[in-house]
């Protein structure tokens, strides 16, 4: 039986169009790492989707004029079109908002209710007047004691970046209706008892490895703090229901209901979910950017711990860093930033998933910039790449017709470069370390052009060494094939097209080591340009 790999890709809000920052925040990295596991042989379960809840939602949904159903329905409609255009290859995309996640969170909350783990208390919140309800945090607006700012939120001030209680504001009133003041009002929430777990998480922290040093430093951060109770209930209407009576205005709080989405759109993916889910032996590993890492690395496995029931807690989690563009935060309400719908309209999305991955914020934050993605374009695909497939089929054809020329004796010491840089790639990809893997491949890249160089197969066609020419093309043609399987998890299309270069079936497995797989006088087409230049002043 193969191992059982679980992948998950953080779940992004539908609240917006995505952006590079998404695809190289967590999209992207999970994607490849799927591929490469599947080519590895592996029994992959790779999940993502939409996170639905939360007051995001709501609030774009008020301020675009439209019930929240129809405003989910249409974000999510952009983000399905992303997954579908930059070849996400995700087991199910699926979502929050469905009668199996309702299901699945019933039943957890029961079983931590069951366990002790949830506590019931009262606390002061704000009140809407005029409305007659409860409002969460970020419906309350009013003036920020530190910097005076009239359009502070009840949980943070957006201009001098103090972090709030909907209590510290001066004149709060409410979002939807500004007409209604605010005031503080007695009111009962359920907590998840978070503080019994310190010990626990700990341990488990500490067991982990193979996390980005962000990462096990926010974590430790929660721990050294000390684990406090934390709400897990809202005043809201949009969400997961509460199963518990006196709670039926309330709905549970979007991070408690959503990273169980994994979960429950496995057993919408597969009946067979639980072989991952339930598996001590299956290996688990997450993607998403930084300031997800809390949830994930504290509030998420601590539930999961706590309910004693053999979930499977991430092994590996990979926090990236943010991504910025031409120096400054990728952002929809300032436009800064490239959107996956404008994307392909500047390049396909083998160019994209390539230079971003080139450039992952893996240990700091990282600028991306338009100059920068056409000089790795140009330079690796365009060039290293695209150039090395076509003059070797080019060259091949006009000499020897359209079959792969005649091999000669296998060359070790090319064998030897080629096999060192494999080793470094598979070790980059099984590490989720995108930076080294892009170099490994560049080299591999690099690797066969400079064989071409030396060799010369052109000045040996000229001389009338027709055995040596056809001895160096072959050569090229098994270096075009481990091309096609090697760069498979990073540039899907090119590879497809590379692999279709060959008239024989061959598959897009990942290679141990450096095989020659294509046949004397195998059939070859020459095929059009992989990859074009980049050119940006005639944008
Ligand atoms: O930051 C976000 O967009 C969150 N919706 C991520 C949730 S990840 C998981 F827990 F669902
Ligand atoms: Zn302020």
């Amino acid at each position: 039986m193969s191992e059982k790999y679980l992948i998950t890709s953080a779940l992004p809000y539908v609240n917006n169009q995505l952006h590079i920052g998404h695809l190289i925040g967590c999209l992207l990295p999970s994607d490849v790492y799927a591929r490469f596991c599947r080519a590895m042989g592996r029994d992959v379960l790779y999940i993502g989707g939409s996170d639905e809840h939360g007051t995001t939602s709501e609030i774009g949904a008020t301020r675009e004029n439209m019930p929240v159903e129809e405003y989910v329905e249409k974000y999510r409609a952009k983000h399905l079109d992303a997954v579908r255009d930059f070849k996400l290859s995700f087991n199910l995309y699926g979502r929050t908002h469905t009668a199996q996640h309702e299901k699945l969170m019933h039943e957890l909350f029961n079983r931590l209710d069951s366990l002790g783990m949830i506590e019931e208390k009262a606390s002061m919140q704000p009140y809407s007047v005029n409305e007659k309800k409860f409002l969460a945090d970020r419906y309350v607006i009013g003036t920020c004691p530190f910097c005076g700012y009239e359009k502070a939120y009840g949980n943070e001030c957006e201009k001098c970046g103090a972090s709030l209680d909907p209590s510290d504001l001066k004149n709060p009133h409410s979002a939807i209706d500004p007409s209604s003041p605010v005031e503080m009002r007695e009111t009962k929430h359920l907590y998840f008892r978070l503080s019994k777990m310190q010990d626990k998480l700990r341990a488990w922290i500490n067991s982990r490895q193979g996390w980005p040093k962000t990462a096990i430093k926010i974590a430790n951060k929660w721990l050294d703090e000390g684990l406090h109770d934390n709400p897990i209930t809202r005043d809201l209407k949009w969400g997961i229901s509460v199963n518990k009576p006196g709670y039926e205005n309330k709905v549970f709080y979007v991070w408690f209901d959503a990273p169980w989405g994994y979960v429950s759109i496995s057993q919408i993916a597969t009946p067979d979910w639980a072989s991952w889910w339930k598996n001590p032996d299956c290996h688990y590993t997450q993607f998403m950017a930084k300031d997800n890492v809390s949830f994930h690395s504290v509030f998420f496995p601590a539930q999961e711990l706590a309910m004693d029931d053999n979930w499977k807690t991430v092994d590996v989690l990979k926090g990236q860093n943010f991504l910025n563009f031409n120096g400054a935060k990728i952002s929809k309400s300032t436009g800064n930033g490239i959107f996956l719908d404008e994307a392909l309209s500047i390049a396909p999305s083998d160019c994209w998933r390539y230079a971003l991955l080139a450039s992952a914020p893996e240990t700091d934050d990282t600028d991306f910039t338009m100059t920068r993605f056409a000089e790795i374009v140009n330079k690796d695909l365009n060039g290293l790449l695209g150039n090395f497939v076509s003059r070797v089929c080019k060259l091949s054809a006009k000499n020897f017709g359209d079959v792969v020329p005649n091999a000669g004796a296998r060359d070790a010491e090319l064998d030897g470069r080629i096999n060192e840089k494999l080793a470094e790639l598979t070790s980059a990809l099984e590490a989720c370390e995108f930076r080294k893997t892009i170099t490994a491949l560049r080299d591999i890249y690099g690797i066969a052009n400079e064989y071409m160089t030396l060799k010369e197969p052109w000045t040996l066609v000229k001389n009338g060494d027709m055995d040596g020419a056809a001895a160096v093309l072959n050569e090229c043609f098994q270096m075009i094939d481990l091309f096609a399987r090697v760069s498979a998890p990073i540039i899907p299309d090119a590879a497809e097209k590379i692999k279709n270069i060959f008239a024989g079936e061959h598959d897009l497995s990942w290679p141990r080591e450096y095989e020659h797989r294509i046949a004397n006088g195998e059939k070859f087409t020459v095929p059009e340009n992989l990859f074009n230049r980049i050119e940006l002043d005639k944008e």
